[in-house]
């Protein structure tokens, strides 16, 4: 929940601006808007990569703005983070990835064994196990991203513009996963402005215009305000 949420960045600029909202579990969400509408700050401050200059992030229970370095590897353990950035090792194999991405959050071998094929199977992955991440195309990286972010059972998984680096098919292929994951129970939030498959996904759409919310409506369109 966002209650009056409100971000400058040290040069004065601003990246949102007194936004409240409140997501419920098992939501999901796309946030829209033009380059610079202030999704990513928004996407930041829920993973808590960045504090709000003013207003309350509360997230299950736990205000991010008392968040202290204790818990902050605990409340990152709920969120499923899939970023364009969060690139995979190329001398470990898929199956490697995931089992390094498991142990950071200190899980036992047999919970390893058991949740990576799991996780590889809901993206349709399981055969790419053995493989290294340079025999993969870019849409077969995207799902081994998201089969990563869904291995540890988070309950919230987050995506910024994950559609960036991806062709039409793959993102299709993408966003009906993600519908997936969302029906398992995970809330899904995504920051994107590939209007194509918003409109398509018929979901929850808030969009940002100039750090502010412009609409904010269930089963919308990209645009269903602009
Ligand atoms: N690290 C930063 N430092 C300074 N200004 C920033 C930073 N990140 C974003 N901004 C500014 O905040 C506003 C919103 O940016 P951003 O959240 O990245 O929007 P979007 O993801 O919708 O493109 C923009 O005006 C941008 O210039
Ligand atoms: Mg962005």
């Amino acid at each position: 929940m966002f209650n009056n949420v409100s971000k400058s960045y040290p040069n004065n600029e601003l990246g949102v601006e007194k936004i409240s909202l409140e997501i419920k579990d098992g939501d999901f969400v796309f946030l829209v808007g033009k380059t610079g509408s202030g999704k990513s700050t928004l996407i930041n401050l829920l993973t808590g990569d960045i504090k709000p200059t003013s207003g309350d992030i509360i997230v299950n229970n736990l205000s991010l703005n008392n968040l202290s370095q204790k818990d902050y590897p605990y409340y990152r353990r709920i969120l499923g983070i899939i970023n364009n950035d969060y690139s995979l090792i190329e001398n470990k194999t898929i199956y490697q990835n995931l089992e390094i991405a498991m142990l950071a959050t200190g899980q036992s071998s047999k919970t390893i064994h058991k949740s990576i094929p799991l996780a590889l199977g809901l993206v349709g992955m399981t055969k790419k196990m053995d493989d290294y991440p340079q025999n993969l195309s870019g849409g077969e990286i995207f799902k081994i991203l998201m089969a990563r972010a869904v291995v540890n059972n988070p309950k919230i998984i987050i995506a910024d513009e994950p559609t960036a680096h991806l062709d039409y098919d793959s993102s299709l292929d993408i966003m009906s996963l993600f519908n997936e994951i969302n029906q398992l129970g995970i809330t899904v939030i995504i920051a994107t402005h590939a209007k194509e498959f918003v409109d398509i996904m018929k979901k929850r759409v808030i969009t940002l215009q100039n750090g502010k919310i412009l609409g904010d409506v269930s089963k919308g369109k990209y645009g269903w305000i602009i």
